[in-house]
C-alpha cells in the first residue's frame, strides 16, 4: 500500500539535530556601438583619442605557451589616468576630506561612513557608447582579469590596481533568469527577471564585493602595509566568499559567526576553505560589534561591508543587468536587505550608468526585509521621520536576519533617489513565495522567496504593472539552504500552512501499489 509519507527520516533529519520546527517567533533602445572592441586585455583608459585603435584590432593571437594570463595581462597593461577615492559617504560638497584607497580607513573623522568617489571627469572623457562597447567587448572571456564580470568594469571599480594584484574566480556575468512560468502563472507578468547573483564562485552575490576587497587588501600586503589577516562578522554568505578569495590568494581569514544561526552549507565552506571560524554564542549585530572592536585593536583589515570597497564589486550587478538587456533600463529592482549595503550598491551602479551617458534613466528601487527583522520597513512606515533599530528574530532568511543594519543610510540614501519603496515578508509569506517559484522552475534561497513577496503584494496592489519589466534580485544559490526547503516541504513548521508543500510518497516496493498512485497522480497532473 501506498502511504501518503513525508520525506524519508534519514533525509529530513540530515544536519538537523532540532525537533520540528516552530515558526520564527512573531516576531528605449539606444544605438548601436560605434566602436569596435576586441577582448584584447588592454587597460581602458588613457585619455587620448588614439586609444581607441589599441582596442580594436579583432584578432587577438594566442599567448605564447610559457606564458599565463596573469604575465598576458602584464604584458599588456597600459597607463591611463583613472582614480579613485575616499570620500565621506553623502558629504557636503565643499568637504575637502578624503582618503586614498591604500590608506586603512573604514569611517570618516566624523565617524560617517566612506563611499568611493571616482574622477568622474576623467571617465567622461569617453562617452557612453564607448563604455557600452568596451564592457560589451569583455563579457566572459579568458583574459585576465576582465573576462570577470566584476574586473570587466574596472575602469569603474578599483581603477589604479594593478591587474598582477587581482584575486578573481571570474565572478559575475550571472544569469538573468526570464521568470515565464512564475510570472504568468502567478501574477499576470509578462516580463519578469530573476538575476541569479547566487550562481557564483560561492553560491552568493557577495563574491562580487569580496574579489574587490581582497584584491585591494593583496595590494597593501605587496606594499608591506600591515595587515595580518581579514575579518569580518557574517551571517554565512560574507565568510563564506572572504575564505575563498583569501584561500584563493595566500591570505589568512578569520571569520565570527553566530552560533546555530547559519545554514551547514555556510558554514562548511569557511571551514573547507581553511579560514579561521569563531562560532560565538550571539547573533550577527552581537558578532559585528566584536569584529570592531578587535580589528580596532589588530592589523586585521575589516571587510565586512561597511567596507566601501565591496559595495564597489557588487554595484556592478546593475551595470549588468542593463548590459543583458541591451542598456534598456528596466522599471523595476528588487533587492532583498538585510545590512543593507547591496541596494545601495546597486544604485550606485545605476547612477554611474546615468551620469557616464550609458542609460537616461534610473529603475525605482524594492527594497524587502523579513517581517522579523525589519528596521528599515519600520523607518520607512514613519515617512523617514524615526530610525530604530530592532531586535532581530529569527527567520528563514537567515543572512538578512539583522535588527541594526551598518548601512541605513545608505539604503535611505538609495531609495530616495529613486523614488523607492521597503516592503516586508512575513515567515509564512517567504516560504510560500519560495516554493511557488521552485515550482516553477527555480531553486531559490529564502531572502529570494522574501524578494519575491515584495514582488507579489506591490503587483496585488497594482503598484507593478502586468507589464512593468521587473528583475527580482536573487542573493544566493538554493542549494546553501536546503534544510528550510526540507522543513517546509515536510509540513513541519508549526504556525505555518506549507499551503505549497509537495512531500514525497513512500511506496512499496510492489509493481500494482506504484501503478496505483501513478494512475491517481496522472488523472490530476496539468493536462
Ligand atoms: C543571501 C543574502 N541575501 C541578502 C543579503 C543582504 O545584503 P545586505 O546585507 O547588503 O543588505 C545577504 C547579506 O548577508 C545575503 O547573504
Amino acid at each position: 500500500m501506498a502511504s501518503s509519507a513525508l520525506f524519508h527520516p534519514n533525509t529530513s533529519s540530515l544536519f538537523h539535530k532540532t525537533k520540528p520546527k516552530a515558526a520564527p517567533q512573531k516576531p528605449k533602445l539606444y544605438s548601436f556601438p560605434v566602436i569596435a572592441c576586441s577582448s584584447s586585455s588592454t587597460d581602458a583608459g588613457d585619455s587620448s583619442p588614439s586609444l581607441f585603435s589599441s582596442l580594436s584590432h579583432n584578432h587577438k593571437n594566442r599567448r605564447p605557451a610559457e606564458e599565463n594570463i596573469r604575465d598576458e595581462a602584464r604584458r599588456l597593461a597600459q597607463s591611463h589616468n583613472f582614480s579613485a577615492k575616499y570620500v565621506p559617504f553623502n558629504a557636503d560638497p565643499q568637504s575637502n576630506e578624503s582618503y586614498s584607497l591604500d590608506e586603512i580607513v573604514y569611517r570618516s573623522r566624523s565617524g560617517s561612513l566612506l563611499d568611493v568617489q571616482h574622477d568622474m571627469e576623467a571617465l567622461r572623457k569617453f562617452d557612453g557608447n564607448y563604455w557600452k562597447s568596451l564592457f560589451d567587448s569583455r563579457i566572459g572571456k579568458t583574459t585576465w582579469p576582465y573576462g570577470s564580470g566584476v574586473w570587466s568594469k574596472k575602469e569603474w571599480v578599483l581603477p589604479e590596481i594593478d591587474s598582477d594584484d587581482i584575486v578573481s574566480a571570474f565572478e559575475g556575468n550571472s544569469n538573468l533568469f526570464w521568470a515565464e512560468r512564475f510570472g504568468k502563472q502567478f501574477l499576470g507578468m509578462n516580463d519578469l527577471w530573476v538575476k541569479h547573483c547566487g550562481i557564483s564562485h560561492t553560491g552568493s552575490f557577495k563574491d562580487l564585493g569580496m574579489t574587490v576587497l581582497v584584491s585591494q587588501v593583496n595590494r597593501l600586503r605587496k606594499m608591506k602595509r600591515p595587515v595580518v589577516g581579514v575579518g569580518c562578522a557574517s551571517t554565512g554568505d560574507t565568510s563564506a566568499a572572504l575564505s575563498a578569495y583569501c584561500a584563493a590568494a595566500g591570505i589568512p581569514s578569520i571569520v565570527f559567526l553566530p552560533a546555530n544561526k547559519i545554514s551547514i552549507a555556510q558554514l562548511v565552506q569557511p571551514i573547507s576553505n581553511g579560514a579561521f571560524v569563531l562560532s560565538i554564542d550571539t547573533d550577527f549585530d552581537g558578532c559585528m560589534q566584536l569584529i570592531r572592536e578587535v580589528t580596532a585593536e589588530l592589523p586585521i583589515y575589516l571587510a565586512n561591508s561597511l567596507n566601501s570597497l565591496r559595495l564597489e564589486g557588487q554595484k556592478t550587478a546593475a551595470v549588468e543587468i542593463l548590459q543583458q538587456f541591451d542598456w534598456e533600463v528596466p522599471d523595476w529592482i528588487i533587492v532583498p536587505g538585510g545590512n543593507l549595503g547591496n541596494i545601495y550598491a546597486f544604485y550606485k551602479g545605476f547612477k554611474m550608468c546615468y551620469d557616464l551617458g550609458l542609460v537616461d534613466r534610473i529603475p525605482r528601487l524594492i527594497c524587502a526585509q523579513a517581517a522579523n527583522a525589519n528596521p528599515l520597513y519600520m523607518y520607512y512606515k514613519t515617512k523617514w521621520q524615526e530610525f530604530k533599530p530592532v531586535k532581530a528574530n529569527t527567520t528563514y532568511a537567515s543572512a538578512i536576519q539583522i535588527g541594526d543594519p551598518v548601512s541605513i543610510d545608505r539604503a535611505v540614501f538609495a531609495l530616495k533617489n529613486t523614488n523607492g519603496i521597503v516592503e516586508e515578508a512575513t515567515e509564512e509569506e517567504l516560504m510560500d513565495a519560495m516554493a511557488q517559484a521552485d515550482s516553477t522552475g527555480m531553486f531559490i534561497c529564502p531572502h529570494t522567496g522574501v524578494a519575491l513577496t515584495a514582488l507579489i503584494k506591490l503587483r496585488s496592489s497594482g503598484v507593478i504593472g502586468p507589464t512593468d519589466r521587473t528583475v527580482v534580485v536573487s542573493t544566493a544559490h538554493g542549494l546553501k539552504f536546503t534544510q528550510s526547503k526540507i522543513d517546509y516541504h515536510s509540513n513541519n513548521i508549526s504556525d505555518i500552512a506549507c499551503r505549497f508543500a509537495s512531500p514525497p510518497l513512500q511506496v512499496k516496493a510492489d509493481f500494482g501499489t506504484v501503478m496505483d498512485v501513478l494512475r491517481t497522480y496522472l488523472e490530476k497532473a496539468p493536462k
